[in-house]
C-alpha cells in the first residue's frame, strides 16, 4: 500500500467511528502501515464500505458494529475482533458527536447524548479493551479529543468538557497502565473538514470563515492530516511516550 511503512504489520487495531470522516482516514492509514483493522461504527453499512475500500487497497480490515455508548456493545465488539483478527493491540477512540449551541440554550437531554458518545464512549471502549491488552502484555490506546478540550470553543461547552475529560482521563490511565507496557496518548484535531463539522456549521458560514482565518496554517484540517500522529502513537516508535497530548490543528492551539 501507499505509505511503504510497515511498523504496524499484523497488529490488530480497533478504530471507533471509523466508517467515515477522521476515523475512516485513521483506519486506512493503520491498514496501510500493516495493521489488521476493525472498522467499528454504529453505521454498519458505511463501515462495511470502508472495510471494502481498505481491502481493495491491499489492506486487512473487517467492519464491526459497535455503539460506543454501550459497554455491552464494546465488550462484544472486542470479543469479535479477537476471534476474527487476533489479539488486540491498538485501540483508537475516535467516535464523537456534537451539537453547536450556547450552553444556556442547551437541554440536559443533549448533554446526556454528548457525554454518552464523547466521554462515556471512551470509558466503555477502554473498559472493554484494557483487560485484553494487559493479558497480551502490551498495547497502545490513542484517543481523539479536540482543541476544544484544551482551550474551549464557543457553542461547545459540554463537548469541550468531554474532550477535556478525555485528556485528564488518558493521563491518569497512562499512569495506571504504564506498568503493563500500555501507552495512552491523545491527539487533538482542530476544525477538520468532515460531515460532523459541516453539520454543526451548516447555519453558521461566517463562524466557519472566522475559524479558518484564526488557523495559522490558514485552512481547515483534512481527515488525513490526523493520520500520521495517530499512527505514530499506535506504533513501537511511541514506546517511550505516554500521557501525551498533541494538537494537529494547523497551529490553532500552541499549548506549552
Ligand atoms: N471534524 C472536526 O472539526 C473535529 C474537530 C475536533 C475533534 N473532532 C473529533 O474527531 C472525531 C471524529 O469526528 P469526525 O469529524 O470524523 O466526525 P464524523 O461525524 O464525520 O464521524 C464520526 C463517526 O462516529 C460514528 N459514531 C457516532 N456515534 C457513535 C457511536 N455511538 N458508536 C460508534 N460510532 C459512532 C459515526 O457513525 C461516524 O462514522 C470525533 O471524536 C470528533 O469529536 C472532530
Amino acid at each position: 500500500m501507499a505509505s511503504g511503512i510497515t511498523r504496524l504489520k499484523d497488529k490488530v487495531a480497533i478504530v471507533t467511528g471509523a466508517a467515515q470522516g477522521i476515523g475512516r482516514a485513521l483506519a486506512m492509514r493503520l491498514a496501510e502501515e500493516g495493521a489488521k483493522v476493525a472498522v467499528c461504527d454504529i453505521q454498519e453499512d458505511v463501515a462495511n464500505r470502508t472495510a471494502d475500500e481498505i481491502r481493495a487497497a491491499g489492506g486487512a480490515a473487517r467492519a464491526v458494529r459497535l455503539d460506543v455508548t454501550s459497554l455491552d456493545s464494546a465488550t462484544a465488539a472486542v470479543a469479535m475482533v479477537e476471534r476474527d483478527l487476533g489479539p488486540l493491540e491498538i485501540l483508537v477512540n475516535n467516535a464523537g458527536w456534537d451539537k453547536l449551541e450556547p450552553f444556556i440554550e442547551s437541554a440536559p437531554e443533549t448533554w446526556d447524548k454528548v457525554i454518552a458518545i464523547n466521554f462515556r464512549g471512551v470509558l466503555n471502549c477502554c473498559k472493554a479493551s484494557v483487560p485484553r491488552l494487559i493479558e497480551h502484555g502490551r498495547g497502545k490506546i490513542v484517543s481523539i479529543a479536540s482543541d476544544a478540550g484544551r482551550v474551549g470553543s464557543l457553542g461547545e461547552a459540554v463537548y469541550s468538557g468531554c474532550k477535556g475529560g478525555i485528556i485528564a482521563f488518558s493521563k491518569t490511565l497512562a499512569r495506571e497502565l504504564a506498568r503493563n507496557s500500555i501507552n495512552v496518548n491523545v491527539v487533538c484535531p482542530g476544525p477538520t473538514d468532515t460531515a460532523l463539522l459541516r453539520g454543526v456549521m451548516e447555519s453558521r458560514p461566517k463562524v466557519l470563515e472566522a475559524m479558518q482565518r484564526g488557523i495559522p496554517l490558514r485552512r481547515l484540517g483534512k481527515p488525513e492530516d490526523l493520520a500520521g500522529a495517530v499512527a505514530f502513537f499506535a506504533s513501537p516508535d511511541a514506546d517511550f511516550a505516554t500521557g501525551q497530548v498533541i494538537s494537529v490543528s494547523g497551529g490553532l492551539t500552541m499549548a506549552g
